[in-house]
């Protein structure tokens, strides 16, 4: 039996010889057979479903996934029909999910897997990787879930589970702890039960090892863990300590021409958000006005000297790694109408603009010119 009485394990230590493994793959198993939610991609769901929704649930809440996962399967219903789509309409119908370049990956993806597989999913761990948009994680998850292999997935569910359990000490992040942890989920994986094991420690993870308030009265595993015989599960898993999130203010026109119609531009496929159709704009300069942001930022990216008009809105979001104020404007496009750009470049009809996939804080503002939405700060 684990000593749960000496502190902490570190990435250095071996995975500790004492642990009764077997009898936690039972008791791990015996709970999620009782208490797994039942969820669209689960029991015996084809490898391109799974791959669906291991890749939406990187990053994404289960309850936000569930209604993306259906329409995205109402519209590419097969390996063949994602990779035939147009890269537009995959991004459309997952706009709002957010981290888009998993969208492109699994376009790109499903291009591999007709160009180098004849179309069939590979149904070994080995094999998968070798598909765009498929690392270790999602490998393992298909490998194991939908073919039976023996990989361990290692999450952020699985990583505060296995943190809390070691009681291990090293920050995370690192790629000797990342080795720990990995070394650790496969010698506890269960090898006659890979899938089921591993969705039962995700899901442990996400109902029971929660983040903030776990529920160790009702963990079937709570009598193998370090943490919760010392009442420490909070400190773990050990982070490295956040930087503050930058801000940036950024300008956008909505330029419209005697028609009615706005102009916007896609960005590249190779940057963040690449793929996506924006209301042409950029980046404030220190100590510059907003308002000379919006003109200065039209004339680089389109070549029009338009008169930036009346504000909309300022719209605030939050990425991942930084925070962004959103500066709307009217904007006539000025004389001569002649676009400049690197970028693709349409005037769109306003009814129109649903059709195309567009970062969240510029739908917003869609939503705001319609009249549908005052969520924001506007001044
Ligand atoms: N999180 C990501 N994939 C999961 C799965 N298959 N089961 C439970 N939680 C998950």
């Amino acid at each position: 039996m684990i000593d749960l009485s000496t502190g902490v394990l570190q990435a250095t230590d071996a995975f500790p010889s004492e642990f009764p493994i077997a009898a936690f793959q039972k008791n791990l198993i015996t709970w999620f057979s009782k208490e797994k939610r039942d969820l669209p991609w689960r029991n015996n769901v084809p490898p391109y479903q799974v791959w669906i929704s291991e890749i939406m649930l990187q990053q994404t809440r289960v309850d936000q996934v569930i209604p993306y996962y259906e329409r995205f399967l109402d519209h590419f219903p097969t390996v063949a029909l994602l990779a035939q789509a147009n890269l537009d309409d995959v991004l459309r119908i997952w706009e709002g999910l957010g981290y888009y370049s998993r969208a492109r990956n699994l376009h790109r993806g499903a291009a591999d897997v007709m160009n180098l597989h004849n179309g069939e999913i590979p149904d070994s761990y080995a094999q998968l990787l070798t598909i765009s948009g498929i690392g270790p994680y999602t490998a393992a998850a298909i490998s194991s879930i939908v073919f039976g292999e023996a990989q361990a997935v290692v999450d952020g569910n699985v990583i505060r589970v296995l943190t809390r359990l070691f009681g291990f000490a090293d920050v995370v992040s690192t790629s000797a702890s990342k080795k720990w942890l990995s070394v650790a989920a496969n010698t506890l994986l269960d090898p006659n039960a890979p899938g089921p094991f591993n969705e039962a420690m995700m899901e442990l993870g996400a109902l029971v090892c929660t983040p903030r308030k776990p529920k160790c009265g009702t963990c079937p595993v709570a009598k193998y863990c370090r943490a919760q015989k010392t009442e420490t599960q909070l400190q773990f898993p050990v982070k490295k300590p956040k930087k503050k999130t930058p801000h940036l203010n950024i300008a956008v026109g909505v330029i419209q021409d005697d028609r009615g119609h706005i102009l916007i531009q896609k960005r590249p496929v190779t940057a963040m958000l690449g793929g996506l159709w924006e209301f042409p704009g950029g980046k404030q300069e220190r100590e510059e006005p907003i308002e000379v942001t919006c003109w200065r930022e039209i004339v680089e990216e389109t070549g029009l000297q338009v008169n930036v008009g009346a504000k909309i809105a300022s719209i605030d979001h939050a990425y991942s790694h930084f925070k962004i104020t959103l500066h709307a404007f009217y904007c006539d496009p000025g004389e001569p109408i002649k676009i400049e750009s690197s970028l693709e470049t349409k005037w769109v009809a306003r009814e129109e603009l649903v059709d195309y996939a567009f970062p969240r804080a510029n739908r917003r503002l869609l939503e705001i010119m319609s009249g549908d939405s005052d969520g924001t700060r506007m001044d």
